[in-house]
């Protein structure tokens, strides 16, 4: 594992016991569209990389079936081993789930078929030489899927910013700018042009970047705002003076209530950025 400076996984290894456990569903359906769009089917040898607790290690190792073989990594041992536990529970023995850096992933060249990412990717400092490194991990012919939030979506037709959906949320990034770059403001990959471009320049053919929306689905507002403090947000949370973050927790409680309850439920759409690439079969 290479040696590197305080990270994105610190606070994932933080809130890596409640990440993705409330009632709220989001990373959920992400993983499963990226395998889709990934085309992992049965026999595949797939690597999730950031595989948290397993939005991606999961559908994966559904789609490949007991003939295939799905390893997931990610930098947070806490997050390994909930993923290791959980495809255990669920039987799924074609899975499994390391500690290790997703950056240049210490692992056989030219052994996957597809190598994967949701939501984590975007987060590793170097992003070049981990194209590279994916790049010489799969086969021929084999696939790239990365999602990641779409930070540069179309305008919304009010012309206002959304994060996760929300103003209040996106007002709070920029009152509270997290230092991060890659979280809530910057666009993710450094933005689609760069990404095409690099992907390109580590040797993906066919590279394709579409953005979607994706949906957070709660049973009330209030489940959401617990859950932004389980993920990625939890950084923005703690640059809040704590006198203010009540009244934030309202306001965002209240958005939610005013503009995004279909039939009794919380529906938010959220744009997804899903890129797509292979290495070229010769
Ligand atoms: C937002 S979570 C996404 C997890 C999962 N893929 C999902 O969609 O729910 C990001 C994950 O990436 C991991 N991560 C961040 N940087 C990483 C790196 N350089 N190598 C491996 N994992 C990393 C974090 O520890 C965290 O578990």
């Amino acid at each position: 594992m290479t040696d590197r400076p305080a990270g994105e996984h610190v606070l994932f290894e933080e809130v890596a016991t409640a990440y993705d456990q409330l009632p709220v569903e989001f990373f959920g359906p992400v993983g499963e569209r990226l395998v889709r769009l990934a085309s992992v089917g049965p026999g595949e040898r797939v690597l999730d990389v950031g595989c948290g607790r397993g939005a991606v290690t999961v559908p994966a190792a559904r789609a490949t079936g007991p003939t295939g073989r799905v390893l997931g990594i990610d930098l947070s041992p806490r997050m390994a081993g909930e993923t290791g536990r959980l495809v255990g529970e669920l039987g799924l023995g074609q899975a499994r789930a390391r500690v290790m850096d997703g950056q240049d992933p210490d692992l056989v060249p030219g052994t996957f078929d597809a190598v994967v990412g949701s939501m984590s990717v975007h987060m590793i400092d170097d992003l070049p030489a981990a194209y590279r490194a994916y790049r010489r991990l799969l086969r021929p012919g084999g696939r790239l899927g990365l999602a990641a939030p779409a930070t540069d979506a179309a305008p919304e037709p009010d012309g206002l910013p959304r994060v996760f959906g929300l103003r209040t949320i996106a007002a709070m990034a920029e009152r509270y700018a997290t230092g991060s770059g890659v979280y809530p403001n910057s666009e993710s990959f450094g933005g689609r042009d760069r990404l095409r471009a690099e992907l390109s320049r580590s040797g993906f053919a066919g590279v394709r970047l579409t953005v979607e929306d994706a949906y957070i689905r709660a049973a009330s507002p209030y489940d959401v705002v617990r859950w932004t403090w389980t993920h990625g947000m939890r950084r923005l949370w703690a640059r809040v003076e704590p006198s203010r973050r009540a009244d934030l927790e309202e306001r965002i409680a209240a958005e939610i209530g005013e503009r995004h309850i279909v039939e009794g439920r919380v529906v938010i759409p959220v744009p997804v950025l899903y890129a797509t690439g292979t290495r070229p079969p010769h």
